[in-house]
């Protein structure tokens, strides 16, 4: 991933827009607010779209782009400022710029085949084994058709299965790199999971990324064991299930985090898909961030023995050292409020009745998942809850305790309002009034939190890349371009054959591709130097390392192909067709607000949506031909 995106997915434009002083409202999947650019303080004219990054002014400024561009527009300063600035922000490094090498991808691509291979064979050895799959069917209730959507398999005893069976098709090493073999320490490898059912972990793009494997054997130690870290598996990065509960999350704006596998795969076949799971390690702030690109809405669905429940008045270092994980789910309220206020998130907690699992609940009644996710508290509230469950609430003691535990949280809420109404509510349930309550605090009877031992830092815990649709074909258009300068020009003429505009800054919206089309604009459009020096010349050494890297991935590209360059016009013409659309969906809620607000806006968005429908006419004729050509 190149800087540029890491900082483009830790840093939220919701947030940063919102901290530049502009108050955002939710309209639809996106929100709208005063733009900060142009004084008019009367209609709301500006755009934020969470999801892609990028905003918009559909009024007077007429203009949008991405975090780069507001920062740019906002300090007054230039690409390389801005992203120094932001940079900074996101706790990333500029100067250890490691950039993905075309040879790197290579290389994990044929991990994820590797990956992809080993699923088979696991697969078809769990239809070979009659016990294993009866578990599965009827003490798990898995249908058929779910065991073969979540590619389940299983990993037969003995240490050389997997190793003879891909003895002619993968190299021992790569085996291992990709955390399926594990080395002797006397040289020689062996397979990592034996006697196992295998459950395939992808990332959010559906893309392998490694295995958890659970136990046949009640026995056995220990009860799941996962990839190793490998260069594709990065457990604090990737969320099981994501690559399937991603639209699902979107349609019911609201993501249910639990803590099985087993928990998703059974939520998902009772028809509940908005469902994820970390695997057996702390929430990650950068989970979170993953989640918060499709919702502000997470619920945390915790198993009835979850740290949360009994460990909170016992600490947690004492939760985690009873617990038989790597690093379990940790109910870690403070954190967990930290993160929820930075990500401006909307958290809530649900805990699960009777002592049951997720999963068990649904074969229970499918119809109980519902309310209890209805039921979520937010985290302040549930703490509350569980703290004075079965508690003599008239022993002083207990109170102070309580308050102890319950004080601290209600200091990390974001908002003042937020956290009077949890102090009256604490003050009430323990019976006391609200200055005294106060005084206890004040005291130092205060029990703070001390950070962990293992505790990812805010710039150690690493993001995961969502690149958004629009990114990834501007950066594909782009990158043949950068591969075949001569196709911009045919390009034109091609769309210009269609009635539209020939390609145009404008077109892209992400700030480093704009600024390396205008560069290869210029650099088509002279014959003083070479085009490659020229382009370099024209720009900083980001943006050459963004050059570098859109030209590696176009390689296998041949370009004099005209049906090439019609994919590449259709493509274009999607781009635009998108963003118009959204642009039309947007328009609507302007107007909505600004009818209510006398209509000052009105003729403009009026004829900004006329404009964009004589587009999208255009573009849909365009698309036509093409696909008759
Ligand atoms: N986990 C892990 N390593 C372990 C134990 C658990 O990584 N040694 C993770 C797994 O992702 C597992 C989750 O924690 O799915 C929850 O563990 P647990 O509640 O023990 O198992 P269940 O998922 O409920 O599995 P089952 O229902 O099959 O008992
Ligand atoms: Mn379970």
């Amino acid at each position: 991933m190149s800087t540029i995106d890491e900082i483009k997915s830790r840093i939220d434009i919701v947030d940063l827009v919102s901290e530049a002083g502009v108050k955002l409202r939710k309209a639809g999947r996106n929100y709208t607010g005063f733009c900060p650019f142009h004084d008019n303080k009367h209609t709301p004219a500006f755009v934020v779209w969470p999801e892609s990054g990028t905003w918009r002014c559909f009024g007077a400024c007429n203009e949008g782009g991405d975090i780069f561009k507001f920062v740019m527009k906002r300090d007054g300063l230039d690409f390389k400022e801005a992203l120094q600035k932001l940079a900074d922000r996101a706790g990333v490094e500029l100067k250890e710029y490691v950039r993905e090498t075309p040879q790197q991808r290579e290389a994990y691509d044929h991990l994820r085949g590797l990956l992809e291979d080993a699923l088979i064979y696991y697969r078809s050895r769990l239809f070979e084994n009659a016990d294993v799959l009866g578990y599965l069917r009827q003490k798990r209730n898995l249908t058929d058709a779910t065991i073969e959507s979540f590619g389940l398999g299983y990993a037969p005893p003995g240490y050389d299965n997997l190793l003879n069976h891909f003895k002619d098709k993968y190299m021992p090493q790569d085996l291992a790199d990709a955390g399926m073999l594990s080395e002797r320490d006397s040289g020689g490898f062996f397979d990592r999971f034996r006697h196992r059912i295998m459950i395939p972990i992808r990332d959010e793009q559906g893309r392998m990324a490694g295995f958890g494997a659970r136990i046949v054997n009640a026995d056995d130690n220990p009860k799941f064991l996962n990839s190793p870290e490998t260069a594709i598996f990065t457990k604090g990065r990737l969320l099981y299930g994501l690559d399937r509960a991603r639209k699902p999350i979107r349609a019911a704006d609201q993501a249910v985090i639990v803590e099985g596998y087993l928990d998703v795969i059974a939520l998902h076949q009772a028809g509940y898909e908005n469902v994820v799971s970390p695997m057996g390690t702390a929430l990650t702030e950068d989970q979170l961030r993953l989640l918060k690109r499709l919702t502000r809405r997470i619920v945390l669905a915790l198993d009835p023995d979850a740290a949360g429940q009994k460990a909170v008045l016992r600490g947690l270092d004492a939760a985690r050292s009873a617990m038989d994980r790597e690093a379990e789910l940790a109910f870690d309220a403070h954190g967990l409020l930290r993160s929820e206020s930075r990500l401006q998130a909307d958290l809530r907690v649900a805990t699960m009745p009777d002592e049951l699992d997720p999963d068990e609940i649904v074969a229970r009644d499918k119809n109980e998942w519902q309310k209890i996710i209805a039921d979520a508290k937010p985290i302040v509230a549930h703490v509350m809850e569980t703290l004075s469950a079965g508690q003599d609430l008239n022993d002083p003691k207990i109170k102070n305790e309580i308050a102890a535990q319950v004080l601290p949280l209600i200091d990390d809420l974001g908002s003042p309002m937020e956290r009077d109404t949890y102090r009256q509510a604490l003050a009430r349930m323990l019976r006391v009034d609200e200055r005294s309550l106060m005084a206890t605090q004040s005291k130092g009877q205060v029990v703070r939190r001390k950070p962990r031992k293992n505790e990812p830092t805010r710039a150690e815990s690493a993001p995961v890349i969502a690149l958004s649709p629009g990114r990834i074909i501007e950066a594909h258009c782009l990158s043949v371009l950068t591969q075949t300068p001569t196709l911009l020009y045919r390009l034109d003429r091609e769309l210009e054959a269609f009635g539209l505009s020939p390609l145009a800054a404008e077109d892209f919206e992400y700030t480093d591709h704009r600024l390396l089309f205008e560069a290869l604009k210029r650099a088509t459009g002279q014959d003083e130097k070479e085009y490659d020096q020229f382009v370099l010349s024209q720009i900083t050494d980001d943006l050459g390392a963004l050059m570098d890297e859109l030209r590696a991935s176009a390689k296998k590209i041949n370009s004099s192909d005209d049906k090439f360059l019609d994919d590449l016009a259709a493509r274009f013409l999607d781009l635009r067709r998108v963003r118009a659309m959204d642009s039309v969906t947007q328009l609507k809620f302007l107007q909505a607000d600004d009818q209510e607000q006398g209509g000052e806006n009105v003729k403009i968005y009026i004829e900004q949506t006329m404009r964009l429908t004589r587009l999208l006419r255009g573009l849909d004729q365009a698309r036509l031909k093409l696909s008759k050509h």
